[in-house]
């Protein structure tokens, strides 16, 4: 099964600005996410799926990397214009790591402070 980037389409722009153009953060980072990824060499590898929401409603743009016997990372306070090439950068050292332990000071520099959770995977 391929790992998972998944995105809350439903968190805001920021604390402070849910739309902008009717259109969400999430929404906004999804689409662009998916620009990206039509063209990502490993789409067989990992998918993109959306969600309504990830429970860290206050630190919108909120994401997730789930896998197969890897841990879960939840990441916040993404900025959604400018963060999406970031988190594909950050897809493929999960998908390069076999246990999916990935050190914060590998990740590109704007996501090393926007982890903010790894939950370990079910025995
Ligand atoms: S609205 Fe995005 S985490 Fe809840």
């Amino acid at each position: 099964m391929p790992d998972q980037l998944i995105v809350c389409k439903s968190c805001g722009f920021s604390v402070n600005e849910d739309k902008r153009n009717d259109e969400t953060g999430g929404a906004h980072l999804l689409k662009h996410l998916e620009t990206l990824y039509d063209q990502w060499p490993r789409k067989a590898e990992l998918t993109l799926e959306a969600t309504g929401c990830l429970c860290i409603c206050d630190q919108p743009c909120a994401i997730a990397y789930v896998g197969t016997g890897k841990p879960t990372y939840l990441f916040a306070d993404l900025d959604p214009t400018t963060c999406a090439a970031d988190l594909l950068t950050a897809a493929e050292l999960y998908l390069d790591s076999n246990d999916g332990m990935v050190s914060a000071y590998k990740l590109p520099p704007e996501l090393q402070t926007r982890r903010i959770a790894r939950i370990p995977p079910a025995p």
